[in-house]
């Protein structure tokens, strides 16, 4: 199986994005992932969809993970500035079922969200209609953290009921805890602090790569 890397730009340097951005495109990573947090659902601010609209040039599939109270306001804005799969949390919704059809109307990847906390099975409900399932692999609002090892049987359980759907995890992944999530069943990777605490992006994808076949 393939594995897709998504670098999050959450820990690039916001002066020098374009070119940090460009650099992960000629690294050759599959996604570039953009962390929207609203000081609501996550106490930090991040940006809006104009970041993704100026950054939309690059040429690369370009998702927007929104941390974000009532996230089913957004999606019109992300979809325009050029997004190309967009998820939103469980715990931030009362109508996911809905949301998940509005974003396959729109032609859009459509992803729900969940956090360390919450059990699997509040996805469950979701699968017919969700294309991607992002595992929370740290509690969500901040780079840096370290990987939480209990998810891992959330992985496994929503490979077994939904062996067809991309299964992506976001928190703490570098060489060491790809490998493990990779055999949990995930397909692809967010990563962040790990791509950004290398001596180059390029050298970063390749060990990451290495790391898991
Ligand atoms: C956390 C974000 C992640 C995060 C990943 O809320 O969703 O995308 O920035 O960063 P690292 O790889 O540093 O955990
Ligand atoms: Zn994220």
């Amino acid at each position: 199986m393939k594995i897709e890397l998504a670098p999050s730009i959450l820990s690039s340097d916001f002066g020098a994005i374009r070119s940090q951005v460009q650099e992960m495109a000629a690294a050759g990573v599959d996604r570039i992932h953009f962390d929207v947090m609203d000081g609501q659902f996550v106490p930090p601010i991040t940006f809006g969809a104009k970041m993704v609209a100026d950054l939309a040039d690059v040429g690369c599939f370009l998702e927007a993970h929104l941390m974000t109270l009532t996230p089913e306001r957004h999606f019109e804005d992300f979809v325009k500035a050029g997004c190309k799969g967009i998820m939103f949390h469980v715990e931030a919704s009362s109508h996911p079922f809905r949301h998940l059809q509005n974003l396959r109307q729109m032609g859009v990847q459509a992803g729900i969200a969940i956090n360390p906390g919450t059990p699997w099975t509040m996805v469950q409900e979701l699968l017919t209609v969700a294309d991607l399932v992002l595992v929370m692999t740290v509690n969500p609002g901040w780079g840096g953290q370290a990987f939480i090892s209990e998810c891992l049987g959330k992985i496994r359980s929503i490979r077994h009921a939904a062996p067809e759907v991309d299964l992506e995890v976001d928190g703490g992944i570098d060489p060491t805890t790809l490998p493990l999530v990779v055999d949990a069943g995930a397909n692809i990777a967010v990563t962040g602090s790990y791509l950004m605490g290398r001596p180059s992006i390029a050298q970063a994808v390749q060990e990451l790569r290495a790391s898991c076949g």
